[in-house]
């Protein structure tokens, strides 16, 4: 029996599901890994007799079309296969590591980026993509922060929309959208000590008020899926996390598309220890509601039996196919099932570059500048010394998640710079060291002579992408090898220093510091990191990056994140000591009885949404213009921002709120609302913000989200520690 194509109601999908056996059925449940390509006898075998129902990892077009012709025309449905890729950020053009993309602090560009990405996996037969990773990430050891928008629970909500609405577009069905998928649902990124797939504790109260927040948004958005965790959330594996897939996510949220679980996590439920065997890691997955089991095979060799014995009922294996069904008439894969030959990728060939080279300036974070060395004045320097071992390397800068990113079309630094200055200015290049772990050496001698003979030195360091993204997490987050050393010496011949870090995660730097004149601090910002960095130290661009993260001063300061609880004894300066004031001998005093390390005090390096500008600008007139949150209105706030610098310059207002009593403790600041604009020169313009209720409701300990009435304060800034402030009410 083959069914016939264009199955565009839900009706026509409830004639396939009638029609389909229980085996069918179990194989349209089945993501299978298709990187053994055309080889791989078993696959065709498997989609020949209707037993695959998704395959991932197959990028050519004509095996994808091969592949889906045999489904079509000979597995005994006809269903075609839907193929999913991790899109991650950018396909054949990459774009800067979604953290990176956090620090622009500009939702359009994400969107943006996202629809271009989308297009060119389409082109390669890609019709599904696991991104974006919305986990809150508050752990700078764990590699998969990279992947992520931050430690905010709002940043990770707005960029994780701007992804979802930039994949699928307006229409999921047209060609080139591909459906998106919110992961990792939930609480992955809370992972002890920041190794992957290791335990995450956490309590309902920060599941509901952090963890879950972007994901109830990325529902809001519309998107497709939603995959599970790896780790279980309190003692349960997220995977057969019934209490949060079908509880939260789909009754409570009403969440109406497909749930697949990671990478053979159905049959990790066992290892994991919550299951004894792979027949119940398939009963307790089907039960939560997992609906597709990627590449394990616990539903293939397991759930007719559990259907059989009367242990799963056909209903819910029917649900579980109407979602895998539902997605595929929501793609169109109904009505094109084909990658078609001709299918151009609807947008200028620049256009992916372009958008990169814009993003990836964006996303760039000043954290130093002293006595204004930059940008620099092309006409006053006539050599320029580009040394460290990411000033050339094309594969690096794209960062973590570039299974199909094509290196080819990088642009590194240091052919940016020779592109640029060819005719006016000496580009001289040094390695300095052959990899960012490497010790000091001859190399780095050389670099240093070479240094020494001209104007400026600009050092780009950091880390190479495999030092982050999935499982490859770091118990020191420090630079690795001799780059401080280094550094260190080539301030020491006197030279202008300017200190470049491409990195996947934040570092603790405060070492380097004391080196650099100024320090550019980015993510990997993919395909055109060379352009970005040249607009950027030579004020083309103004530096409009801040940090979607806190920075700490060491590792011991972990977690740090500016969205803290008071707790009954905060620390203040005054109350604080220091370990080098503590005298031989000290006997036990209630001195600094406030919560901070003796080694590194109470404040991060750098806080959350701080960054630099080659501008200055000033706060002022903070005025609330309406208050009707009470009558379930809106809170209407202005603020004042004058650029007093000399550059035009784009600056990210950011709003923060605190609640000063509630039911439960609440955040000492939280980010409300930011936006980013660009102010010129010596002008001024006025932000305005509107809150509504919904912006000040919280999960409260009578386990209901709601108000709680009483006073607030308010502060605009362009920093998390902003000290413009308001106070205001809301009435009961
Ligand atoms: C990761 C997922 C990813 C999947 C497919 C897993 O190991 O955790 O985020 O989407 O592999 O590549």
């Amino acid at each position: 029996m083959s069914l016939a194509l264009a199955k565009n109601t839900e009706e026509d999908l409830w004639t396939i599901l009638e029609q389909m056996s229980l085996r069918d059925k179990i194989g349209q449940l089945r993501q299978v890994d298709g990187s053994g390509g055309r080889a791989d006898q078993s696959l065709l075998g498997a989609i020949r007799e209707g037993r695959v129902g998704s395959v991932i990892n197959v990028v050519d077009p004509v095996l994808v079309n091969e592949l889906q012709q045999i489904a079509l025309e000979e597995s005994p449905c006809g269903i075609p296969l839907v193929f999913a890729r991790d899109v991650i950020h950018g396909f054949k053009t990459i774009f800067p590591i979604p953290l990176g993309q956090a620090a622009t602090w500009n939702t359009d560009l994400a969107k943006e980026a996202a629809r271009l990405a989308a297009s060119e996996a389409y082109a390669a037969g890609i019709r599904w993509t696991f991104a974006p990773m919305i986990d809150v990430s508050r752990d700078p050891r764990w590699g998969r922060i990279a992947e992520s928008f931050g430690e905010d629970p709002l940043l990770n909500a707005v960029f994780g929309r701007a992804m979802i609405e930039g994949f699928q577009g307006e229409d999921l069905a047209a060609l080139g959208s591909i459906a998106a998928c919110a992961k990792h649902f939930v609480g992955y990124g809370d992972s002890e000590s920041g190794i992957d797939y290791s335990s995450t504790n956490v309590s309902e109260f920060e599941l509901r008020n952090v963890h879950l927040e972007p994901f109830r948004e990325a529902v809001a958005a519309g998107v497709a899926s939603v995959m599970s965790s790896l780790s279980d959330v309190d003692g349960i594996p997220a995977t057969a996390h019934r209490e949060l897939i079908r509880g939260v996510l789909r009754d409570e949220w009403g969440f109406a598309g497909l749930v697949v679980s990671d990478w053979d996590s159905v049959k990790q439920l066992t290892v994991h220890g919550i299951t004894a065997d792979d027949r119940e890691a398939a009963y307790q997955a089907a039960e939560a509601r997992i609906d597709i089991e990627m590449t394990s095979d616990a539903y293939e060799n397991h759930l007719e039996d559990l259907v059989s014995a009367g242990e799963i009922g056909v209903d819910t294996i029917d649900a579980m196919v109407m979602s895998v069904l539902t997605l595929k008439k929501n793609i169109g894969l109904f009505d094109v099932p084909y990658t078609p030959k001709d299918y151009k990728l609807g947008v200028s060939e620049s256009a992916a570059t372009d958008c990169a080279h814009r993003q990836a300036s964006e996303s760039f974070v000043l954290l130093k500048n002293d006595n204004a060395v930059l940008p620099i004045d092309r006409k006053e320097i006539d050599s320029i010394c580009l040394v460290g071992p990411m000033a050339d390397q094309p594969q690096e800068q794209l960062g973590t998640w570039v299974f199909d990113g094509d290196s080819g079309l990088s642009v590194t630094p240091l052919k940016a710079f020779q592109d640029t200055l060819h005719k006016d200015c000496e580009v001289v290049f040094e390695r300095g060291l052959e990899t960012t772990r490497s010790s000091c050496g001859e190399l780095a001698e050389v670099a240093v002579e070479k240094a020494s003979c001209c104007d400026v030195v600009l050092a780009i360091i950091g880390e190479e992408a495999i030092l982050s993204g999935e499982a490859h997490c770091r118990a020191n987050i420090n630079l690795p090898g001799d780059q401080v050393e280094f550094v260190r010496r080539l301030k020491a011949t006197g030279k202008t220093v300017i200190v470049i870090i491409l990195s996947g995660r934040p570092l603790t730097i405060g070492n380097i510091l004391p080196h650099a004149d100024a320090v550019l601090f980015a993510l990997h910002p993919g395909t055109m990191t060379g352009p970005a960095i040249c607009d950027l130290i030579f004020g083309h661009t103004s530096p409009s990056g801040k940090l979607p993260f806190t920075l700490p001063k060491s590792v011991g300061q972990i977690p740090i994140y500016y969205s803290k609880k008071n707790g009954g004894r905060p620390a203040t300066h005054d109350s604080i000591m220091s370990i080098d004031d503590i005298p031989a001998g000290a006997e036990q005093t209630s001195f600094g009885m406030t919560a901070f390390h003796l080694d590194d005090g109470f404040e991060p390096l750098f806080p959350f949404g701080f960054g630099l500008s080659y501008a200055n600008f000033e706060y002022s007139d903070l005025t609330i213009l309406s208050n009707e949150l009470t009558q379930g209105g809106k809170l209407k706030v202005s603020v004042r921002v004058g650029n007093i610098g000399l550059k035009d310059a784009y600056e990210v207002v950011q709003l923060y709120v605190r609640d000063r009593v509630g039911s439960i403790t609440r955040p000492v600041r939280e980010l409300k609302a930011f936006e980013k604009i660009l102010i010129p020169a010596g002008q001024v313009r006025d932000v305005r913000f509107s809150l509504s209720r919904a912006d000040f409701s919280f999960y409260r300990r009578c386990r209901e989200y709601g108000v709680e009435p009483g006073a607030f304060d308010l502060w605009v800034g362009g920093s998390s520690l902003a000290d413009l402030h308001v106070a205001f009410e809301i009435d009961a």
